[in-house]
Parts: structure tokens; sequence; C-alpha cells
């Protein structure tokens, strides 16, 4: 019996791969490497000291997808495939519509052929729009503001549909708020494609010397310091949830929407004073327009989480810092 991890070559993927076979499961990794390469698996296979199934294709081809179930055991899907740069989706709409909503109806319609109806999804703190209040607990108000957003938003209810045709479904939507840093050995993290549009990665490539300086997006929001407030979340406090999640899926007799987040905000200039305290480095910003699109505050309510998964974060923001640090400077490039 064996987990399938679509996008499992991927950040968050490759973390939750480490997590989950320390925890005694079996996995199979499913990746088409569009944003990725299988190095990520093999320093994975470096930290864990065990061989990794990784299989090459696409979730959009049901015969990729059936080799799979033909040659593994597969008991559930964490489902962590998908195009994620916010920009890139307002684009080339069809590209995100494509991969993300339909790569998944491929997927789904294959596990129901092979009767494998359990589903960890990847959503995101995104499917809540412009919050009119925060903490953001599960039940409030969803809305996107582009086109990865309306993926999401669109693959949620997707999946409730299926549940609601076919209530043996087994199916957790995770919504994670921003995930960052890396696994402790510094071996795998975070290597995004060209010029980052996510800040702690852009922080690191500043210290390391790759980038000039850090853009701060604004400093007129109504925050603690006029800088945008998240939730930064610790990617192998995210795994585990992720572990967590596959432990109870089977008790779970709805579709359920879980917050993954620490509870926490912290302003962009919050982190760059912690990022330079764990790092020793300098990260020189300048303060520029808001990016147009971002709202000043996003924090979750972890209460739900704790609560039917028994899960919590624990890592803190200069844990965070440091292990983002740790494996930017032995990886300046990346893998
Ligand atoms: P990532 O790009 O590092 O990983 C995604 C993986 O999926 C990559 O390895 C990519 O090659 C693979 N992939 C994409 N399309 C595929 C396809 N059609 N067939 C097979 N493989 C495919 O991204 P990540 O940060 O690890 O994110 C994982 C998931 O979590 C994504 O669905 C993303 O939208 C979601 N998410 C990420 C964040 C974040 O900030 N990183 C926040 C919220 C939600
Ligand atoms: C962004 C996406 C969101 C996606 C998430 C994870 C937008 C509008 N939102 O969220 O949909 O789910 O990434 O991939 O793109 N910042 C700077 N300078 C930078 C980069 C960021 O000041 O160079 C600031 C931002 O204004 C924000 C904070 O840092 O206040 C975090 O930004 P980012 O890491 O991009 O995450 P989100 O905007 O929360």
């Amino acid at each position: 019996m064996a987990i399938l991890i679509t996008g499992g070559a991927g950040y968050i993927g490759s973390h939750t791969v480490v997590v989950l076979i320390e925890a005694g499961y079996e996995v199979v990794v499913f990746d088409n490497f569009c944003n990725s390469s299988d190095k990520s698996i093999k320093r994975v296979e470096e930290i864990v000291g065990k061989f990794i199934p990784l299989v090459e294709g696409d979730i959009r081809n049901s015969i990729d997808l059936e080799k799979v179930f033909e040659n593994y055991s597969i008991d559930a899907v964490i489902h962590f495939a998908g195009l994620k740069a916010v920009g890139e989706s307002v684009a080339e709409p069809l590209k995100y519509y494509d991969n993300n909503i339909h790569g998944t109806a491929v997927l789904c319609e294959v596990m129901q052929k092979y009767g494998c109806k359990s589903i960890v999804f990847s959503s995101s703190a995104t499917v809540y729009g412009d919050p009119h209040t925060t903490p953001i607990q599960e039940h409030f108000p969803l809305s996107a503001t582009n086109p990865y957003g309306r993926t999401k938003l669109f693959i949620e209810e997707m999946l409730r549909d299926i549940f609601v045709a076919d209530n043996q479904w087994k199916i957790a939507l995770l919504r994670y708020f921003n995930p960052v840093g890396a696994h402790i050995s510094g071996v795998i993290g975070e290597d995004p494609n060209g010029i980052p549009n996510n800040l702690m990665p852009f922080i690191t490539q500043t210290a390391i010397g790759r980038r000039e300086f850090l853009s701060v997006f604004g400093d007129d929001y109504d925050t603690v310091d006029g800088t945008g407030v998240r939730d930064y979340i610790h990617v192998v406090d995210l795994a585990l949830g992720h572990l967590k999640a596959v432990e109870k899926l089977h008790t779970f007799e709805s579709v359920m929407a879980i917050n993954l987040g620490t509870g926490r905000g912290y302003s962009v200039l919050e982190v760059v004073n912690a990022f330079e305290k764990a790092s020793n480095k300098a990260v020189p910003y300048k303060i520029t327009p808001r990016r147009s699109g971002d709202v000043a505050k996003c924090y979750a309510d972890p209460t739900y989480a704790k609560d039917v998964l028994g899960w919590e974060a624990t890592r803190d923001i200069n844990q965070m810092c440091e292990d983002s640090w740790r494996w930017q400077s032995n990886n300046p490039n990346g893998y």
C-alpha cells in the first residue's frame, strides 16, 4: 500500500515525501518536472537513505496515471501537482485552467476507476480573496482575485461535487498560508525558476548576492509598520500537516477544508529583520509602490487544524529564516 504524491519533486512535495517515509509510509512520486527535476528526489533519497519510486508523467494524461495504478497499490493521493505563478496565470489563464483543473479532473477519474477515493488537495489561502477580517477561519466567504486562485477555488468545488455524487470519497482541502523554510539538512529547499515572486526566496537570493536589493511592495498598509503582513509557515510543519491529514482521512465524513498556518502574522520588514539576525547577512531593500492584488493582512486561525488533525505548527520565524538560509547558502544556484 502506497501514497501517490503528484508534484512530489516540487518544493512542498519533496519535503512531504521525507516526512511520510520517516513515518513509515511507502510513496510513489509522480511529476512531469515542468517546475522541478529529479534532483530533488535524489536528494530526498540521500536524506532518508532509501530508494523512492519516481514516475515521470503528466496528470492530464490518463495513460501515464493508469500505469502508476497498475504497477502500485495506491491507497491515497496527495495532490500537489499544479502551476502556481500568479502573474503567469493572468497572462496565460488557459494554461492554468488546463493544467490545474483539467489535470485534477483526469486524476480523479483515474482514481475512481481504480477504486482509490482518498485525496489530500493542495489548496491555498488565496481562496479567501481579500478577507474582510483576520484571523481567517475556514467558513469565511471564498473568492478569487486571479486565474491561479480561481483554479484552486474551482478544484475545491469539483472535489465537493465528487463527494456529493459518491460519499465514499475522503477529501481534505488543505489551505496553505505562506510556506517558507527548508529541511534542516540544507539538502532540499525552494528553487524557483527565474526571478522569485515570493518574499523569502527573494530575500535569500538578495543575501547571497544574486539580487541587488529587495523591493518592499508598499509601506502604507494599515499594519504594524505599514508593510504587508502574512502567516509564514515552515515547510516541514506543512509537510507534517499532510501526514496528519493522511492519517485522519478515513475518519472524515464530509469534505474537510482546513487552514494550515501558524496563526501569527509577520510584516515584510519583520521578516527582513528576522532573516538578518538568523543569517548574519544584510538584506538591502527599497520601499516601492504596492504590488497590485496584494492584501494588507492575511493570517490563519489555525484552531480547526488542531481540533480535527491534532496538528499545529511548531517552528518559529527564526527557524524558518535559519533553514531558508542554510539551503540557499549551501546551494547558491539551487539544485
Ligand atoms: P512546485 O512548483 O515546487 O511543485 C509543483 C510540482 O508539480 C512541480 O514539481 C511540477 O513539476 C509538478 N507539476 C505541475 N504540473 C504538473 C502536471 N501537469 N503533471 C505532473 N506534474 C506537474 O510548487 P509547490 O510550492 O511545491 O506547490 C505545491 C502545490 O501547493 C501547488 O498545487 C501549489 O499551487 C500549492 N500551493 C503552494 C503555495 C506556495 O506558496 N508554495 C501556497 C499555496 C498552495
Ligand atoms: C502570493 C500570491 C498568492 C499565492 C502565494 C504563494 C500574489 C498577489 N499572491 O501570496 O496567490 O498563493 O504567493 O505562492 O501574488 N513582498 C515584497 N517584495 C517581494 C515579494 C513580496 O514586499 O519581492 C511582500 C508582498 O507584498 C507580501 C509579502 O511580501 O506582503 C508576501 O508576498 P508573497 O511571498 O508573494 O506571498 P503572497 O503575496 O502572500
